[in-house]
């Protein structure tokens, strides 16, 4: 048998690389700042078995037309919105991904990015370095407490609800919404069901857990901004498209809510003149909510393990599109 081919779009830890090394021919995009152009992809899917991709990658229709041979797309990412799965499914493509490995380290950054926002930590961090304090001041730089503060999750799957853990710890009360009602994590963490309107007059932070779909595009905008709280403060550690940046931008300067804190954007890399970045009430970063060693490895082997099964014809532990490979049994 030979050896199968995969395409990897970016390094990953060698660890991952190494195990994938030990059972297929392997390509690796090697330029870390930027993804593979579209060119290099489409080419090097084309003779590809396998393909592991990223978040940067868009694998649609035209994508797996040209890739005859494609078998599995193992995304290193528990989000796939970079991937038209229907295409992938009506091909008979296996598509896979990294749930639960990032799961307490995404919840962590959310609570950072909570605590910065609030606290002003990179304002003060700002200011300290620029020779700015000149004495102990009881005004300076204000903030609101988190602890005891209305959390409101926007989406409780797996890390909104470990973030709901965490807030427990700060004594805050943890309201939520979702389209699945979770009665067993409500009785467990004491959390309250309430429809997304009233979240959002009641939650003093407010922090996006739900995966991007159709449904989720643009779901906080300036009709959910004018129902929050002048207080308020946005966390958003999910997918950019979830909040209408425009509509944020517009009621973080008129003072309609008190701030955000920002992991990811509509359209990443962010544009050094997005107006966002010019706002002290905005704590950003360049999505690196599941970026600890430990879980990027994690996430890198997970996508090798993923990948290899589907191209061993053992059930991937990952499925996006199960009904592929029950079509492929049956
Ligand atoms: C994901 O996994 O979807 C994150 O956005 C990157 O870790």
């Amino acid at each position: 048998m030979p050896r199968p081919r995969v395409y990897v779009a970016r390094r990953l830890p060698e660890v991952a690389l190494e195990r994938l090394r030990a059972a297929a021919d392997v390509a690796v995009w090697e330029t870390d700042e930027v993804p593979p152009p579209r060119e290099v992809l489409l080419r090097q899917a084309a003779g590809a078995d396998g393909l592991i991709s990223l978040l940067t990658d868009p694998i649609d229709g035209a994508l797996l037309d040209a890739a005859p041979r494609l078998r599995v797309v193992s995304n290193y990412a528990v989000g796939f919105d970079n991937i038209d799965v229907a295409a992938a499914t009506a091909r008979g493509v296996v598509v896979t991904n990294t749930p639960g490995v990032l799961t307490e380290t995404v919840a962590d950054f959310a609570m950072a990015l909570m605590l910065a926002t609030a606290r002003r930590l990179v304002e003060a961090d700002r200011y300290t370095r620029a020779g700015q304090w000149k004495s102990w001041m009881p005004m300076l730089l204000l903030g609101p407490d988190v602890h005891h503060a209305t959390l409101g999750l926007v989406g409780l799957g797996r890390i909104g609800a470990a973030v709901a853990r965490r807030a427990r710890g700060f004594a805050m009360t943890v309201l939520y919404h979702d389209v699945v009602r979770r009665e067993d994590l409500e009785a467990e963490l004491g959390l309250g069901y309430v429809p997304l309107e009233d979240l959002l007059r009641r939650a003093d932070f407010v922090s996006i857990h739900t995966p991007l779909l159709p449904e989720t595009r643009h779901l906080i905008g300036a009709a959910q901004f004018a129902l929050m709280k002048p207080t308020a403060i946005l966390i958003n550690t999910a997918r950019g498209p979830i909040v209408d940046q425009r509509a944020l931008y517009e009621a973080l300067r008129t003072g309609r809510i008190a701030g955000a804190g920002l992991d990811v954007f509509e359209i990443e890399p962010v544009a050094a003149d997005e107006p966002l970045l010019r706002l002290d009430n905005v704590v950003v970063a360049p999505h690196i909510a599941s970026a600890s060693v430990e879980t990027r490895t994690q996430m890198a082997l997970m996508a090798v393990d993923n990948l290899l099964a589907a191209l061993d014809g053992r059930r991937p532990p990952n499925l996006v599109n199960p009904e592929v490979w029950d079509r492929r049994r049956t």
